[in-house]
């Protein structure tokens, strides 16, 4: 037997090499990931569930909400919003275009290949091929959002009905983010449009994953632990479980409910609240019988704004936690480590 290594171009992403080699039953070496136990061996946890209706009701209820959030924040990093106001049609759409993104030709995919980890629309795989490291098992679809004028134009014109779909769904999610940002702003006890105004013009970047069956699940992954660089992550995904959640240092399972999104909180947001919120590491597993797509979206501030706490959270007589950073060199930062994790965080503490 050949060893199958040589022969396979992962830049063409992991569908594409299974719908090469379909018998395979063994993992090839380069997707063997050192994993320090079985991933499939953790607990289930639910993460808080946060009503956003009771937001815009009674002042009573939007206090206790504030509250509830401000707690998820601080405990979890995790959140799970139901009565967001996002109908299921258009969820149900954006799951469906990203499907048919996956599914096109491989080189019509391949016209947004790039090494370069800015570009404001790009297709590729594992997590990052520019370096040599273990392979994960996962395509990505990822491109900005919000403000659409800037790259709008350079999205996909296939299918054919991506581009308006994905502009739809990114503008409900960019509401809905806001709607959020203010409750987050309050609960820190800051000025109710302090993250929004923070923002300045803000970003937003979709990122589609692609997990396909997987022969050996238990010795690779989807996503290593990360934590996401902006504020909040949006997430949406089709119904095949696989996200996991670092509680008190231990993995655990968040299984998919439908209709609903999953909020995470990202570095950005620690940095901002001056460590009081922890941005929260998270992984993907993969399985051996189902496609698992998901699509997430993160919020931020505009690319070229420096980054820092809040004033009004650092304690004078404190060090700042927290070197100022321009975002975008954050990003970058956080996008070119081969050891996710938390490292970039660590980088400018
Ligand atoms: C992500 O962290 O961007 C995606 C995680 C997932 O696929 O659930
Ligand atoms: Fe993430």
């Amino acid at each position: 037997q050949n060893d199958m290594s040589t022969v396979i171009d992962y830049k063409k992403g992991v569908k594409h090499f299974i719908e090469t080699a379909p018998d395979m039953k063994k993992l090839p070496p380069d997707f063997v990931l050192p994993l320090s136990a079985n991933p499939f061996s953790v607990s289930y946890a639910e993460i808080p569930v946060i009503d956003l209706s009771r937001l815009a009701e009674s002042s009573e209820s939007r206090i206790s909400t504030v509250k509830a959030i401000s707690s998820a924040c601080e405990l979890w990093g995790f959140f799970r919003i139901v009565n967001h106001g996002i109908d299921m049609g258009v969820i149900e759409e954006m799951l469906k275009v990203a499907e048919e993104f996956f599914d096109l030709s491989l080189m019509e995919k391949m016209k947004y290949s790039s090494e370069d980890v800015m570009n404001p629309v790009r297709y590729g795989t594992s997590l990052n091929t520019s370096k040599k490291h273990s392979l994960h098992w996962r395509d990505y679809f990822r491109h900005y959002g919000h403000p659409f004028h800037h790259t709008f134009h350079l999205w996909p014109l296939n299918p054919p009905n991506y581009r308006n779909v994905a502009k739809e769904y990114l503008e409900h999610i960019w509401e809905l983010a806001m709607k959020i940002g203010s409750a987050i702003s309050e609960g820190l006890g800051l000025d109710n449009g302090y993250i929004k105004k923070s923002f300045g013009e803000g970003f937003q970047i979709l990122a589609a994953n692609y997990y396909p069956p997987c022969p050996e699940p238990e010795k690779t992954l989807g996503l290593a632990a990360h934590s996401d660089h902006g504020a909040l992550t949006i997430l949406m995904q089709n119904c095949v479980n696989g996200l996991q959640v670092k509680h008190n240092d231990q993995w655990v399972a968040v299984d998919h409910v439908p209709g609903t999104f999953v909020v995470n909180i990202g570095d950005y947001l620690e940095i901002l609240s001056n460590g009081k919120y922890k941005s929260v590491e998270h992984r993907a597993t993969v399985n051996a019988q189902k496609t698992r797509i998901s699509v997430a979206v993160g919020h931020g501030p505009e690319l070229s704004n420096v980054i820092g706490p809040a004033t009004q959270l650092v304690d004078p007589t404190d060090e700042i936690q927290y070197q100022p950073i321009v975002y975008k060199d954050y990003i970058r930062l956080q996008q070119t480590t081969t050891i996710r994790g938390k490292s970039a965080l660590q980088a400018v503490r």
